[in-house]
């Protein structure tokens, strides 16, 4: 087999997997599924039994003791617990939960922006220890079960913990971390061991899978037993080899500085997953890797005014070129714009995007702003390797970081090499919502 029909064999292996899985999908979603747990699965009767599984998953009633009106637009909420919240009048007439204003099916607010007056008054105010009750000025009755407000109450407690559900505190980490290791056949079989590995990557960012499979599409088979492969111009999965007439410096033999994976994309996939199918013998493709949440706090406290450049710098990342395989795009032509470091609007570190190779060599910077730029790129870069751990991957292991988060590198080898590896990714949306899905099936979600 020439390796064109190798890696043509592999694409139809993940189109026929994905067919499979879409299939078992179907088969399990369409027979009776009143037991079914599949997230996806839209029947009545799945919604039916998770809304069950929620009812089984509520925590301690915690019941409403007392209301005040404390000023003339919120009322004044004491619980069971000792908490106390002042809730406003437009945030709880946006969140009636009648079923004009809520549908209870598809969980949404039908309530509309046009419809909401922001100074909406309270006629009337009843409680008890299970609701509250209120009248509004135009004579429409809302009720708000205790527990429900409970858990959005405005308090610093309830607003950490449903940061919590929404993503977990990252944990900086530097040269003497140690990746830890998930067998992939049981993350694959026991959710609570994919539950770990999921813990594990939104809190270190980084793990090791051990005994992986000698396919290529191991990646993304587990991928899509999480949730689904994220694609690019590259298709669902690249074999990383020595590529005649390559379409990406990364299909080489050469070193591969400290990187993000297709900065090109604005969007940049969030999880990678590096499978070594066939380590080179001898020296040569050793994988290095780093925290660049780490590094870049080093930087902000260190060099504050690199920190600043980083982040306050739009660069251009590119990749123009062609299909070397038939599942990728034929031609591409990719331009993104964005900072090397992007803070959020509390400053905390969001998103690193480094790649030498993707760089575009145009700069929208007027001359003189250039080369602190470049003395930025340098002192970030060193921080990046002082950092960074180094390893070998034998064949059956597949390294998964964070990609927006951590980077990596490899060393180069020989040209005629048989080292093979396969990359594919998974975005933070999917990880994070099986996450979630776990933790309420396991009953361990902190808010609903
Ligand atoms: C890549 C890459 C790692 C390796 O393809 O982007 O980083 O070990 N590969 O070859
Ligand atoms: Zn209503
Ligand atoms: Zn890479």
């Amino acid at each position: 087999m020439t390796s064109r029909q190798v890696t043509r064999a592999l694409f139809s292996g993940v189109r026929a997997l994905r067919t499979s899985t879409i299939q078992q999908i179907r088969q399990k979603c369409t027979s009776a599924c009143f037991n079914c747990t599949n997230a996806r699965c839209l029947s009545l009767a799945s919604t039916a039994s998770q809304q069950h599984a929620l009812k089984e998953l509520q925590v301690p009633e915690t019941s409403l003791i007392s209301t005040n009106v404390s000023k003339d637009s919120s009322v004044r909420v004491k619980f069971s617990d000792g908490t106390e919240s002042d809730i406003p009048y437009v945030w709880l007439r946006d969140n009636c939960r009648c079923p004009d204003c809520y549908n209870q099916e598809a969980m949404g607010r039908k309530y509309l922006l046009t419809d909401l007056q922001v100074d909406v008054q309270a006629s009337d105010i009843q409680s008890n220890d299970t609701t509250l009750k209120i009248q509004w000025n135009n004579g429409h009755v809302s009720e708000y079960p205790s527990e429900w407000l409970h858990a959005r109450a405005f308090t610093p407690k309830a607003r950490a913990l449903r940061r919590n559900v929404y993503a977990l505190p990252k944990e900086p980490w530097g040269a003497d971390h140690r990746l830890k290791e998930f067998d992939y056949e049981s993350m694959k079989k026991d959710d609570r061991i994919l539950l770990d590995w999921l813990l594990t990557m939104e809190t270190k960012g980084s793990a090791m899978l051990k005994n992986v499979p000698n396919r290529d599409i191991a990646g993304p088979e587990m991928i899509e037993h999480i949730a689904f492969v994220k694609q690019s111009h590259y298709g669902p999965h690249s074999p990383v080899i020595n590529r005649p007439n390559t379409n990406n410096v990364a299909f080489t033999n050469a070193k591969l500085g400290m990187h993000n994976d297709l900065p090109q994309y604005e969007q940049m996939p969030g999880i990678i997953f590096i499978h070594c199918v066939e380590q080179h013998i001898g020296t040569g493709g050793e994988s290095v890797i780093t925290d660049g949440l780490f590094a870049a706090e080093i930087l902000r406290k260190q060099h504050p005014e690199y920190f600043d450049i980083l982040t306050k710098t739009d660069s251009y990342f590119w990749d123009k070129g062609h299909a070397n395989f038939d599942w990728e795009m034929a031609e591409f032509y990719k331009i993104s714009r964005m900072p090397i470091i992007t803070v959020d609007n509390n400053k905390q570190v969001k998103q690193i995007a480094v790649n030498n190779a993707i760089r575009d060599s145009y700069i929208d910077l007027p001359p003189e702003k250039v080369k602190p730029f470049y003395s930025a790129m340098k002192v970030f870069n060193d921080i990046l390797y002082e950092n960074s751990v180094v390893f070998k991957m034998d064949s059956g292991d597949m390294m998964t970081l964070d990609n927006i988060r951590c980077l990596h590198g490899r060393e180069g080898y020989e040209a005629f090499s048989k080292r093979h590896v396969e990359s594919s990714y998974l975005d933070w949306d999917e990880a994070r919502c099986r996450r979630r899905k776990i933790q309420e099936k396991l009953g361990l979600l902190l808010t609903k």
